[in-house]
């Protein structure tokens, strides 16, 4: 049988644990590829690291890009990652020589996808991005090949491990946020530079091409309304569990008769719901076809193993000679995207304040919101401590999110109210 060569760009967490499994179930591949999958040229950025994984007999390529014109190399895989550079670069150059390409790399699909897809389409060529969502769970097939024949209404997905393990370690230990940051940090689950994760950029990465497929459209990913869990409190946390709820960092692509609404970030999940027990650092999908009814995906979201996994699925597919459209359907067929701002969103609302206890307070906060046409279907105070600042917690009904912003500012500026007031969106029952 003639083997599948494959070129490695990137030899980081993911790429060496591409080659490593590769490896290790080589002939377990091979079976299910219907021939083997070689591992031929590989290139990363320094040659005398010790990567723990057997490069004899893999040509070194200095320059990543190439992989793309080296005649050993059938197809090429980017795990460099970045939205420009190298990465960028080498999957366009790959295609433009007629190479499949399979990539991790969730930024440059979201930013880029829709031209790399594109020349994909082309060029007659499958393009690979299994593990660009989700690491492990194999959401992009479930929700490409698996509902093919659903209309989607809604995928809901915990797509960050990192902030998934902070708010479940700030929740389980009542700490607050920057200390748990640190030591996620010192543990290996959060980047030295974590902006990207916890302020909700590489979950609107993954959501923009979960909305791609879920509803037929080009990716889009200025129009995701994104907000990171800086802000979130231990006290946030700990009111949320008194109500029956659980703070996660969410990523929505919801069908409404306006267009498709994407948006990244904190919710209040319902305790008795399957995304509120996902902890720690896993990740989850739940996506609503009109046929199949809800599908819950969950599983590792990151690692050299779950990682590696769905790469060398994206290589099996190429290697069977599978060649599915890379949004699911033909460019020709995609929908431009249709953004709902988020301020037409409606839904309930936690709202806490931190209020000067005296007299009149509530009356005030109350009056503001009956303006806005607000009701409220609970109220949390704890203890009284007359003249100092104590927190009062409001859920509202549901609402549209421009009244409840236009009543925030207002109230916000109340002598009463002491700190920013905070805002959570909460998940239907
Ligand atoms: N880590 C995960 O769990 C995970 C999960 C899902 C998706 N992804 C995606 O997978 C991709 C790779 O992530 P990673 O975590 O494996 O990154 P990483 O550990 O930082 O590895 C990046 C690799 O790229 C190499 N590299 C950098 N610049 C290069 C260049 N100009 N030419 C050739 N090689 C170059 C580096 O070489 P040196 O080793 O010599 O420095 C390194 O081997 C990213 O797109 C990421 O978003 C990662």
């Amino acid at each position: 049988m003639t083997p599948l060569k494959a070129g490695i760009a990137g030899l980081g967490t993911v790429g060496a644990g591409t080659v490593r499994l590769l490896a290790e179930n080589a002939a377990l591949i091979a079976a299910r590829a219907g021939r083997p999958i070689s591992v031929t040229a590989v290139s990363a950025r320094d040659k005398s690291r010790d990567r723990g994984i057997a490069l004899a007999g893999i040509t070194w390529h200095e320059d990543a890009l190439s992989l793309a014109t080296d005649p050993n190399v059938d197809v090429v895989v980017e795990l460099i990652g970045g939205t420009s550079g190298p990465a960028k670069a080498l999957v366009e150059a790959a295609i433009a020589a007629g190479r499949p390409v399979v990539t991790a790399n969730k930024a440059l699909l979201a930013v880029h996808g829709a031209a790399i897809a594109a020349a994909a389409e082309t060029a007659g060529l499958p393009l690979g991005f299994e593990a660009a969502v989700a690491g492990g769970i194999p959401v992009i097939k479930v929700l490409r090949e698996g509902l093919a024949a659903n209309r989607v209404s809604r995928v809901a997905g915990i797509l960050n491990g990192t902030c998934n393990y902070i708010l479940t370690t700030m929740r389980e230990e009542g700490r607050d946020f920057p200390e748990v940051l640190a030591d996620a940090q010192a543990l290996g689950y959060a980047e030295a530079d974590p902006a990207f994760d916890i302020d909700g950029v590489d979950a609107a990465h993954k959501l923009t091409i979960l909305a791609a497929l879920a509803f037929g459209q080009n990716v889009d990913f200025s129009s995701v309304h994104i907000e990171g869990i800086r802000h979130i409190s231990a006290l946030d946390i700990s009111f949320a569990e008194e109500l029956g709820y659980r703070i996660k960092l969410l990523g929505i692509a919801q069908q409404t008769p306006a267009g498709v609404s994407m948006r990244v970030h904190p919710a209040m999940v319902p305790v008795s719901k399957l995304l509120a027990a996902v902890e720690g650092v896993f990740n989850a999908v739940l996506m609503e076809g009109d046929f199949s009814g809800p599908v819950f995906c969950q599983g590792r979201g990151a690692g050299a193993g779950p990682t590696a996994s769905a790469v060398v699925a994206d290589l099996i597919d190429i290697a069977r000679g599978s060649k599915i459209p890379v949004w699911g359907a033909a460019q020709s067929a995609l929908a431009p995207s249709r953004p709902v701002a988020i301020a037409a969103l409606t839904g309930a609302y936690y709202l806490r304040l931190m209020v000067t206890d005296q007299p009149g307070v509530l009356a005030d906060v109350t009056a503001i919101l009956r303006e806005h046409g607000i009701s409220l279907e609970s109220m949390l105070q704890h203890g009284r401590k007359p003249g100092e600042a104590v927190p009062i917690v409001l859920v509202t009904h549901d609402t549209v999110e421009a009244a409840i912003s236009a009543a925030i500012a207002r109230i916000a500026k109340l002598d009463c109210v002491q700190e920013p007031p905070a805002l959570i969106r909460i998940e239907p029952k």
